[in-house]
């Protein structure tokens, strides 16, 4: 039982009630996986658009999280869980470090295609849980959830913030010589990915030092983005963030 496993996560852990999708809302899911395919066949790294197959994800019905996790844990041990809903930062964390991603099972209506406030189905599940099956990216995200589950500076972990987004929400690799998208906030907006490949956007090599010094911005569209050219790299700068945070640098 999951509930055995966490503790901070545990009163927010739910079952899919999968048959409870009305024809509407699978309607839904294909038309918002339609709008941003042929951006993303165009934009999105290999890392992503290979994800993309080996969970399974089809493009005319919402994703049965129990079948991806059945296809995902045999890879990288991540699961897709399912959650009621936007967790505080200890819940999310512990289950990070667990490699399961907490999972919100609803959908955005037809009345709001283009935005939601908090996460949905779509953003969870399109936008990050493909990249959930590269061997490195996986390792860093559970790296990531493990070093701010043990970090009680609220300081630190604003910092750290910074890297998760700057790389898992809105992260750019570059692809013999050609800008892609891997984070999941440009993988589920239409606006956020055109803005990158419109020229709006300065793309900057990658550094760990310039991650930590960006402030997040969540009211408008991203001025500076920051591109690996592996994901080895931020694999590298988890672990050279965990050792300036014990040291005190961060
Ligand atoms: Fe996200």
């Amino acid at each position: 039982m999951l509930t055995d496993v966490f503790s901070a996560a545990a009163p927010y852990l739910i079952q899919q009630d999968y048959a409870a999708y009305t024809p509407e809302q699978h309607a839904v899911w294909a038309e918002l996986v339609g709008r941003v395919l042929p951006q993303l066949e165009q934009h999105a790294s290999r890392a992503y658009l290979d994800g993309l197959e080996i969970i399974g994800l089809q493009q005319d019905r919402l994703p049965d999280l129990a079948a991806i996790s059945t296809r995902l844990g045999p890879r990288t041990g991540w699961a897709s869980t399912p959650v009621s809903g936007f967790l505080p930062a200890p819940a999310f964390f512990e289950m990070l470090a667990a490699r399961c991603f907490p999972t919100t099972t609803w959908l955005r209506s037809r009345h709001s295609m283009d935005y939601t406030p908090e996460p949905d189905i779509f953003h969870d599940v399109f936008g990050h849980v493909p990249m959930h099956s590269h061997p490195v990216f996986a390792g860093f995200l559970q790296h990531y959830g493990r070093v701010c589950a043990e970090t009680p500076d609220p300081f630190v972990l604003e910092k750290l913030g910074r890297i998760f987004w700057y790389t898992v929400e809105f992260g750019l690799i570059r692809e013999a010589g050609a800008v892609k998208v891997y984070g999941s906030g440009l993988i589920s907006s239409r606006a956020e990915c055109a803005n990158v490949f419109a020229g709006n956007c300065t793309v900057r090599d990658f550094s760990l030092d310039d991650v930590l010094n960006t402030p997040v911005k969540v009211d408008e569209l991203h001025k500076l983005l920051f591109a690996v050219r592996s994901f080895d790299e931020i694999y590298a700068a988890m672990h050279e963030a965990e050792e300036r945070a014990r040291m005190g640098r961060l």
